[in-house]
């Protein structure tokens, strides 16, 4: 088929993302760094944590308390020193259960509500095992006034529980710990999870300078050596999911203007595991004229794929794509032909890397200002599902920072930091057990 061929030409064209491209985006995101530390309007709200990195050497018992998107985690945590840590419990459980009928992050529910949720996980583990503090990962933009002092600016990711924006996260949960008589447990740290996945990768390795989320959401924070109005070094939240200068194709446009917020969180919804099944959908029905398959109404249903929907279609390697034509015709009830599936594989594949392509660029960034000739060591420490379950994401990144810094790319590790969002609010209480930095307890 003729035209599936053409259009699968343009989609190509508006996926790619040239070395030239990318390069320029990268000075781009150095210089709206710059502009967002030093008090200038800029799409990167340069958020300051109040703590530095951890020694390696902190040591004791933590509850860290995970509020990422529709998941929570509660760990206990045992710092030993040394780099070396133990996960003693973890459980986990959904804001959001459709079959139970309860859903915590939708508009018709109030703050109180979703923090005495919370502080009924944060009792459950505290039960069993004593803790010395609690740290709690909180991965929204907060404007932080001390590490344990965290108002909500606003709700992303398509959260919407009322009374909480614009609240101080560490009261709010202070409180309804309270209620359960565990007051003992408010928040010594609240962070961002980028910020837990680089002080967990950092508690091991001292040349970690750059945490970041490839999951649900999207966002890089980093160590920044002389941050202004500070006397020492700071991990910045960057908030870089709002990075708003990678050109959009017309299915950013649909599916910016379908979503909660129109016109933020530009890169989030370019690169996040929680927007890519929507761009492989919106791109797919974009073939209706030339395919049987894609005109069929399914298509036109907003959030029909998942992000583990689109690992499905890039990972089938099988000749005749046989993992894609039984998920088509038992998922959608859909009928293809072998081109069909190879044109929906090659629409996530195109997807999936341009994310990578773009995150690495920011990378690049953050490394331009950081160490402008490439001279230093430097880990990047990555948490989420899209980083470590999408076939391919992690050599796609790798490759397009080779490309952007090849003289810097010998020494730039870039490793997963599994958990390391959760695990990071323990080292964040642990650190404010030794010394304090910016605290006001
Ligand atoms: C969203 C949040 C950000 C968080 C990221 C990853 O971008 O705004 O704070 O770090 O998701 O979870």
């Amino acid at each position: 088929m003729t035209s599936l061929t053409k259009r699968l030409e343009d989609l190509r064209a508006a996926f790619a993302l040239s070395a030239g491209q990318l390069a320029r985006l990268s000075r781009q995101f150095a210089d709206a760094m710059d502009a967002g530390l030093t008090g200038q309007d800029s799409c990167l709200k340069m958020l300051p944590s109040f703590l530095g990195r951890p020694t390696g050497m902190e040591q004791g018992r933590f509850i860290a308390l995970d509020f990422g998107g529709t998941n929570v985690r509660t760990l206990l945590v045992e710092l030993h020193g040394g780099g070396l840590l133990t996960v003693r419990q973890m459980l986990a459980a959904s804001l959001k259960d459709t079959t139970a009928g309860y859903d915590y992050t939708a508009p018709t529910v109030w703050a109180e509500e979703l923090f005495a949720f919370l502080a009924a996980q944060v009792a459950t583990v505290a039960a069993a095992g004593n803790a010395d503090s609690l740290g709690f990962t909180f991965s929204y933009p907060c404007r932080q006034t001390g590490a344990n002092r965290a108002i909500l600016l606003h709700w992303t990711k398509e959260i919407a529980t009322a009374g909480v924006e614009g609240k101080d996260v560490g009261e709010l949960l202070g409180t309804a710990l309270a209620r359960r008589g565990l007051g003992h447990l408010a928040p010594a740290a609240i962070i961002n999870d980028t910020v837990g996945t680089l002080l967990t990768a950092a508690y091991q390795d001292p040349w970690t300078d750059i945490g970041s989320i490839c999951g649900t959401g999207h966002n890089t924070c980093y160590l920044e050596p002389a941050p202004p109005a500070a006397p020492a070094p700071m991990i910045i939240n960057m908030e870089s999911g709002n990075f708003d200068a990678p050109p959009l194709t017309p299915f950013d446009a649909a599916l910016d203007a379908a979503s909660d917020k129109p016109g933020q969180q530009r890169l989030e919804k370019m690169a996040a595991g929680r927007y890519l099944g929507e761009l492989v959908r919106l791109a797919a029905a974009s073939l209706a004229a030339a395919s049987p398959c894609f005109a069929a109404p399914v298509w036109q249903r907003a959030d029909t794929l998942s992000g583990p929907d689109v690992a499905l279609l890039v990972a089938d390697t099988s000749r005749t794509l046989t993992q894609i034509e039984h998920w088509l015709s038992s998922r959608l009830g859909l009928a293809s032909a072998l081109a069909e599936r190879a044109a929906l594989k090659e629409i996530a594949a195109l997807v999936t890397a341009r994310s990578a392509r773009l995150v690495a660029a920011t990378y690049a960034g953050v490394l331009l200002r950081l160490d402008p000739t490439g001279q230093s060591r430097h880990t990047i420490a990555i948490d989420g599902s899209l980083y470590e379950k999408m076939p391919g994401y992690a050599a796609l990144l790798q490759a397009a920072l080779a490309e952007l810094l090849p003289a810097g790319a010998g020494h730039i590790r870039v490793r997963l930091a599994k958990n390391g969002s959760g695990i990071g609010a323990a080292v964040a209480a642990a650190m404010m057990n030794e010394e304090g930095y910016g605290t006001s307890k």
